[in-house]
């Protein structure tokens, strides 16, 4: 039986264990007494090496030259730290410590390492702290290393937390008469717009990366399949450089049948949403206290009625708060809004309504995909939302129009060419329920669940259009 960090409690002390772990960090006190920080994902423990009966000054002086990241096997004692404000700083694990009676070395590092963890661990707040000379490390550097700073216990918390997500998200559908789909991601024909997606060369003929499942969901509810959801990648040709977009990202994607209402399908990601925010700040409390340490922020606000506001509303709401464009102007009620006023009516909104989750609908016509179906009482909007965490969009969504007719028409009038999406087409053609869907990015929930500053951290092996490793 192996003993997990993680589980250690002062319940245990003079129990015996024996465990694999990293070697986080060393420091030697002296000839007869070398400390550890010994890792185990997402926690880390002291570890204590004291010279007596069979722990020789030989072994010490072995021990003591060890390096940080070699994998280590460990047996010893659990004992209360013996000096309380002995135990390193940023350990996660600080109510007992481990006397290391035995110490085997499992896995060397054989090459000089480009930072360790323990540095990329040194938090913002450590560093501002007088007589603390220690350096971050850059985003930079830890992004371009990324192996080694995956194994760091932020990292490992996040990453947790990516996969809770998921199964928070898949678990709920499931019980609401969801499958789950996985929809091909080489396409014949450009998807939703042309400008954005990858081109590749299919034997000879070209072929689009998917840059979003819309199609393909929407030809399994043309399909009769009801209700589908798939969480899977999405490609985007954009020359984006910016704090919340990849070229490559998980979208987490739903389609449904309409029975009377658009608000159905809006009901079911609100329910969505709050069923995933519940379930993380339930399971994953210690991995949430990690990522904070790193990533200060405060747990989510949310109302148990979401607020729901049109978007002509939330133009009005930014524009009574003094927000102007570029040009000193207030912004129209027909343009959809740019990364900055977004922020601006989070803030407001948090102000107005104690809030960092809401949804904004009826988007205007010109600012939607031509999928889109319009408002049946007012031909100016659309029965589309976006729903926002913190202050940025974390999903689009809407109704779709389901009449091929209809459909062709707006195509033409976008100057689309319908032969492109012939088979998407025809599925209308042979007929189709009315229905709705939205897609979630990921990465880009889990940066604004988590205050992460920039969505890489949030990406295990991240895809910009600057970074494509050979
Ligand atoms: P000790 O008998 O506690 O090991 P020592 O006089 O032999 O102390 P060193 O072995 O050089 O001295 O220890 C250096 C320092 O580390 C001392 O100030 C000691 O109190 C402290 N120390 C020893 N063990 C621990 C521990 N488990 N946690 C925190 N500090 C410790
Ligand atoms: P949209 O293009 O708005 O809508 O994308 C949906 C969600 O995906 C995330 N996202 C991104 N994440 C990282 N990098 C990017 N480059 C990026 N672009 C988008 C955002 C966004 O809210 N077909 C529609 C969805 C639908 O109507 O069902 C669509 O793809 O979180």
């Amino acid at each position: 039986e192996r003993t997990l960090i993680l589980d250690l409690s002062p319940n245990d002390v003079g129990k015996e264990v024996f465990f694999r772990a990293r070697i986080h960090h060393l420091r030697k006190m002296s000839a007869h007494l070398v400390f550890f920080v010994l890792r185990q994902q997402t926690a880390t423990v002291q570890g204590v090496l004291h010279e007596h009966g069979h722990i020789s000054p030989h072994f010490l002086y072995w021990a003591e030259h060890l390096d940080a990241e070699a994998v280590v096997l460990v047996k010893g004692v659990v004992q209360e730290p013996k000096a309380k404000d002995g135990v390193i700083k940023g350990t996660t694990i600080h109510h007992v410590e481990i006397s290391i009676h035995e110490l085997h070395v499992e896995s060397k590092v054989t090459t000089p390492l480009p930072f360790s963890v323990a540095e990329a661990e040194v938090t913002k707040a450590e560093t501002e702290q007088e007589g603390d000379t220690r350096v971050r490390v850059s985003d930079r550097t830890r992004l371009s290393n990324r192996i080694i700073d995956l194994r760091s216990t932020t990292s490992q918390s996040i990453f947790r937390i990516q996969s809770g997500l998921c199964n928070l998200f898949r678990s709920y559908l499931d019980t609401q008469g969801f499958i789950e789909i996985h929809t091909p991601k080489l396409q014949g024909g450009a998807t939703e717009s042309g400008a954005s997606v990858f081109k590749l060369d299919y034997f000879g003929r070209p072929a689009f990366l998917a840059q979003s499942p819309q199609l393909a969901k929407q030809m399994c509810i043309s399909a009769d399949f009801g209700r589908v959801y798939e969480i899977g990648a999405v490609f985007r040709a954009e020359n984006s450089n910016t704090h919340r977009h990849l070229t490559e990202y998980t979208g987490l994607d739903i389609e449904m049948q309409i029975d009377e209402h658009y608000h159905e399908v809006l009901n079911t990601l609100d329910r969505t949403f709050k069923h995933i925010f519940a379930g993380i700040y339930e399971r994953y409390r210690h991995e949430l206290d990690v990522v904070k340490r790193q990533f200060p922020h405060t747990d989510l606000v949310w109302l148990d009625k979401t607020l729901r506001l049109p978007f002509a509303e939330a133009i009005r709401l930014l524009n009574e708060s003094g927000w102007r464009d570029d040009d000193g102007n207030p912004l129209p009620e027909n343009e959809d809004m740019g990364t900055r006023d977004e922020i601006q009516l989070g803030k407001v909104i948090k102000e107005k309504y104690n809030t960092d989750y809401y949804i904004i609908d009826k988007f205007p016509v010109s600012a939607r995909p031509f999928y889109t179906m319009p408002d049946p009482d007012n031909s100016e909007v659309t029965n589309s939302f976006d729903i926002f965490l913190r202050g940025q969009e974390i999903l689009s969504g809407g109704q779709r129009i389901h009449d091929a007719d209809m459909l062709v028409q707006n195509m033409e009038k976008l100057k689309m060419d319908p032969k492109t999406l012939e088979e998407y087409i025809q599925g209308f053609e042979w007929g189709a329920p009315p229905h709705g869907g939205g897609g979630i990015g990921l990465e880009r929930m889990l940066m604004l669940l988590l205050n992460l500053g920039d969505i890489r951290h949030g990406t295990l092996f991240h895809r910009d259009p600057r970074s494509l490793p050979a």
